[in-house]
């Protein structure tokens, strides 16, 4: 630690140095990322609720009230009514405390996943001491159904569903799992990125499944403001569908002003992120968020003819705005877009070259990275 203070000019040149040495969305070359540039207004908003803690509830009942109303709008979006939940760090603390829930409520240990998941199902599995039972992919690489019937057993906890993953975006049947979850067992659908995609997808005519609590078996959904929300780090959200389930994950705090806390793995929780998610869904309206996924969905799919052009295929045809391409070496590829100021990624399932095409990736940045790829691939 410093000794003395010291000026103010001298600590924010120091960050200026620092900033600068992070990449930024602006530019379009960063494509491996699920977060992106947030809405000016959502940036506006986690500032003036930068000293709110809704992790004592009871000091900021302003933030609480945003975050019912934050709540009951994604819950709409997400076709339920009346549906409880909380805006915490993100996909990972929302996995982990749906399973918790299910842990408690059941009194079982085994979780019945795909391979697909997310590694925070592993964490999860990890600091709950439960026992994690990886079910095998179809063709389509989405869960298979027949296999997860037959794990999903009477010493289960939960099955989870996943709308969007991260590899691939692939959209797992949440209504064939739902029939094959026996009652009484949760079933938790991980929609951290997939949650502000599908609904508007299916607006712009696309056929999207039911994958959320539209569909009766539907215990839990993770969706993620921070992705495709629009939203600033760290904004989050677990839905449920019955708030008496908050209880069975309850501690008492009785040094805090709870009132009306709700139960979560954090102890201090960002108030700025409900703000922030408040105001970047206010912003947008459902109409915005169907121009930009629509947008998005218009690079993506450019990226694909490009990749054609190349002689490139898909993985799968992309559902969303995930493309992975079948590439001999994708990590000698990634390595030498690196090299060129390009971040893209790989998935391992099947090795491929992955980009995430969010609303700061345009058509002249994918006509760039493109370009270079070509260039890449003729050994220039
Ligand atoms: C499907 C899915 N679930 C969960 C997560 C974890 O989200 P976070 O990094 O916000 O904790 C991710 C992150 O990419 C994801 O793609």
């Amino acid at each position: 630690m410093w000794e003395k203070p010291r000026p103010e000019e001298e600590i924010l040149a120091e960050l200026e140095k620092a900033l600068a040495k992070d990449y930024h969305f602006s530019g379009g070359r960063v494509i491996s990322s699920m977060c992106t540039q947030p809405l000016e207004i959502a940036k506006r908003a986690h500032a003036m609720f930068i000293e709110s803690n809704l992790g004592n509830a009871g000091l900021y009942p302003g933030s609480l009230s945003l975050e019912t109303q934050v709540i009951s709008a994604i819950g709409e979006l997400l076709g339920g009514k009346g549906i409880a939940g909380g805006i915490v760090s993100g996909g990972t603390e929302a996995n982990i405390t749906a399973l918790w829930m299910a842990r408690n409520i059941t009194g079982k240990k085994k979780v019945v996943f795909p391979k697909s998941a997310h590694f925070s199902f592993h964490k999860a599995c990890d600091i709950l001491a439960m026992e994690p039972v990886m079910v095998g992919l179809g063709d389509d690489y989405t869960i298979d159904i027949d296999e997860a019937a037959r794990k999903a057993d009477r010493d289960t906890a939960a099955v989870v569903g996943i709308a969007g993953t991260t590899e691939l975006g692939a959209v797992d049947d949440i209504r064939s799992l739902s029939e094959a979850t026996p009652d009484g067992v949760f079933l938790h659908v991980d929609a951290a990125f997939g949650g502000f995609v599908l609904p508007f997808l299916r607006k712009l005519g696309h056929a999207v499944p039911d994958f959320d609590f539209s569909i009766p078996g539907v215990s839990s959904l993770a969706v993620d403001p921070h992705k495709m929300g629009m939203s600033t780090v760290p904004s989050g959200a677990l839905l449920v569908r019955d708030r008496e389930w908050f209880r069975r994950i309850h501690k008492e705090a009785p040094y805090l002003d709870t009132l009306g806390q709700l139960s979560a793995l954090s102890g201090t929780r960002c108030s700025a992120a409900v703000a922030a998610t408040y105001a970047a869904m206010g912003s947008l309206g459902t109409e915005g968020y169907v121009r930009m996924v629509g947008e998005c969905m218009e690079v993506t799919r450019h990226a694909l003819s490009r990749a054609r052009k190349l002689g490139i295929e898909p993985v799968i045809e992309p559902v969303m705005n995930i493309l992975c391409l079948k590439v001999d070496d994708p990590c000698g590829i990634q390595k030498k877009l690196d090299a060129k100021g390009w971040k893209v990624s790989v998935a391992q399932n099947p090795a491929s070259l992955r980009l995430v095409i969010m609303p700061h990736v345009t058509r002249e940045s994918v006509d760039s990275l493109f370009a270079e790829l070509e260039c890449i691939m003729e050994g220039k």
